[in-house]
């Protein structure tokens, strides 16, 4: 969702903006801008277009046309205002002095506009982020910081801001506020940005700044101040991610080079955290008192995340015997969820942004409830917020429908599992040992896996014209079944459903029709039998089955099934990150097939900000 980057340099700052926001395009966004200070006119010079950032590019000849070495771009995703050319970012003051990117939403912004507005200032977008411009000039009285600080008392809401001044020709001045925005130290430049992957090419050397911090960037350094506008000292980190991971490297979509390195993406994620047999945790564990009076477990994450807390849920219950409870980071907070000191509350997020899961976290928090998250990008606000955190080390994931920082969480999410159960004396040491091993085969059966990827095309080039297509599984299959219908509707907008089995005869059923798609997860060999039923009660009314099993039930399956998609026999406790490739690989042929737009789908965004 929204992206900002800034820089101020040296070198001509247009084309590095357009660079840094074309990075941040898998984000989401439906129209970008650039403001740079033009040093010859001595004025900000502002450009801005409705629509990819391709298209912005082609006017500014990718930024040959704009002189000037301080400049801030934005790529935005609309809230307030359909998308525009006028409600593009930067937006700008009146007099045109004061120019301001923005991610999040300024909920008060009606109320200072009317203000403003009955001041006779007139406005010429439908944004919450002009009140900003707008307000910043009417405090202006020559002191930049002192008009922002008496802005920021002001509004309400989640912000992170990159401010241009035409008075200031030397400086970017940055804040955060519940959106993240991270600062690039470089040697005689400094660079902002909503997230480090537009950062990667300038500097590794990054600040991430904290709720109600603000900064001031100039050529010589970056100096922090914190919410009562005092200086303060930051950390500054060393990212180590390679600047090629967040490419394609060949491949001709994201989505399509992350399924690929899940094997490997998995071997980071679990090989440091299982040694000679057993499961470590090096950076993370909780004390014996605790484990005893534990009493509840809570799973609180968005989209994705929160179907491998479904899986989670499964796994911790029939391993600890703990109450697990699931909940959307967007209905935790109106749930009067029951929290006390001796939950642990297990919080899932890839980006570490995702507003709702922030908000959840927090109220967690407030309950007295201990949290530990499972996070992909080091250094995000959940993962600064938690209590503890485990780390999924998939490395950048860049395509909006998440991949290789699915199986990550889920594996970690199980390893957890398993851990727990020993911890707690839940699991005999027989069980616990199998599990560990099957563990050390996962990577190994995902590569297997998807060296059968041309079976899942075939099966794709078979049914992509459908309209509408259900997937049934029961239990970890159920759960499964969520996650593949959401990645085939994410990106290739086909209508689709995930249903318990059981649940068929409750509705779903009259929906089946001659030559409707169903999707029959089958994986979970306890209920295989189960499984069987439902094809053929779906078969019977017409339907047209592709199921997915393991190898040991291919034979049985493809004897009703229309079609059969399989993955290796595993520990059943790992039958879902296996199981989850190849509905990744038939969500993104599908996808191919029918021309869609796969790593950018419309109107999704890879972290969502705002609620
Ligand atoms: C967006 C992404 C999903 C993701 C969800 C939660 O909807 O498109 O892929 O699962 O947000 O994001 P998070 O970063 O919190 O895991």
């Amino acid at each position: 969702m929204c992206g900002i980057v800034g820089c101020i340099g040296t070198e001509q700052a247009a084309p590095i903006l357009l660079e840094g926001l074309s990075r941040l395009e898998y984000r989401g966004y439906d129209s970008a801008g650039v403001a740079v200070f033009d040093d010859q006119a001595g004025a900000l010079s502002v450009h801005k277009a409705k629509g990819r950032l391709q298209v912005l590019s082609d006017q500014l000849h990718g930024g040959a046309d704009l002189r000037g070495t301080v400049g801030v771009g934005h790529t935005r995703w609309a809230t307030h205002g359909a998308p525009s050319d006028a409600n593009s970012h930067p937006q700008v003051s009146h007099s045109g002095r004061i120019a301001v990117v923005h991610n999040g939403i300024i909920e008060n912004y009606a109320e200072l506009k009317a203000f403003l507005m009955g001041q006779g200032i007139p406005f010429t977008s439908e944004t919450d982020t002009e009140v900003v411009a707008q307000l910043i000039e009417y405090f202006y009285e020559g002191d930049l910081l002192q008009a922002v600080g008496r802005v920021l008392h002001r509004i309400q809401g989640a912000y992170a801001l990159g401010i241009l001044c035409a008075d200031y020709p030397d400086q970017i001045v940055a804040v955060r506020k519940d959106s993240p925005l991270i600062l690039g130290c470089g040697q005689g430049c400094s660079f902002l940005s909503s997230d480090v992957t537009a950062l990667l090419r300038h500097t590794r050397n990054v600040i991430y700044m904290e709720d109600g911090d603000l900064a001031v960037l100039t050529r010589e350094g970056i100096q922090c101040y914190n919410h009562l506008m005092q200086p303060a000292e930051k950390e500054i980190v060393q990212v180590d991610w390679a600047v090629d991971a967040a490419e394609k490297g060949g491949y001709e979509h994201f989505m399509f080079k992350e399924i690929m390195e899940q094997p490997e993406a998995l071997r980071r994620c679990l090989s440091p955290r299982i040694q000679k047999g057993e499961i470590v945790f090096e950076d993370f564990s909780l004390s014996e008192d605790y484990l005893q009076k534990m009493n509840r477990i809570y799973i609180v994450a968005c989209g994705s995340s929160y179907h491998v807390g479904m899986v989670g849920k499964y796994h911790l219950e029939r391993l600890t015997r703990i109450p697990v409870e699931v909940a959307l980071g967007s209905e935790f907070r109106y749930m009067a969820p029951i929290v006390d000191k001796n939950t642990l509350v297990i919080v899932i997020s890839q980006s570490g942004e995702t507003l709702d899961t922030m908000a959840a976290l927090r109220e967690a928090r407030r309950l007295g409830g201990h949290i530990l998250s499972i996070v992909n990008v080091v250094g995000s606000s959940i993962a600064r917020e938690s209590d503890q955190v485990l780390y999924t080390w998939a490395g950048p994931e860049i395509a909006v429908a998440t991949t290789k920082a699915y199986t990550t969480q889920l594996a970690l999410l199980t390893l957890l599992a398993l851990w727990l159960a020993k911890r707690l004396g839940t699991i005999s040491d027989a069980d616990y040992q199998a599990g560990v091993a099957g563990f050390l085969e996962l990577p190994g059966k995902m590569d297997e896996t998807l060296s059968h990827r041309d079976d899942i095309q075939y099966f794709a080039s078979k049914y992509f014209n459908h309209d509408s297509i259900f997937f049934i599984g029961r239990n970890l299959d159920y759960a499964l079944g969520l996650e593949g219908s959401l990645k085939l509707k994410e990106i290739s907008y086909i209508h689709s459903e995930a249903y318990a089995s059981g649940e068929l005869k409750h509705g779903t059923i009259s929906l089946i029709e001659e030559g409707t798609l169903v999707v029959a997860l089958s994986t979970f060999s306890s209920l295989f039998a189960k499984a069987m039923s439902n094809v053929v009660e779906v078969k019977t009314r017409g339907a047209s089955v592709l199921a997915l099993t393991t190898q040991s039930h291919r034979e049985e399956m493809a004897q009703t099934a229309d079609a059969v998609m399989t993955i290796p026999d595993i520990h059943e406790l790992l039958l879902p990150s296996l199981g989850v490739v190849p509905l990744q690989l038939f969500a993104y042929y599908v996808a191919l097939m029918r021309g869609c737009d796969i790593d950018k789908p419309r109107n999704l965004a890879k972290s969502v900000t705002v609620e």
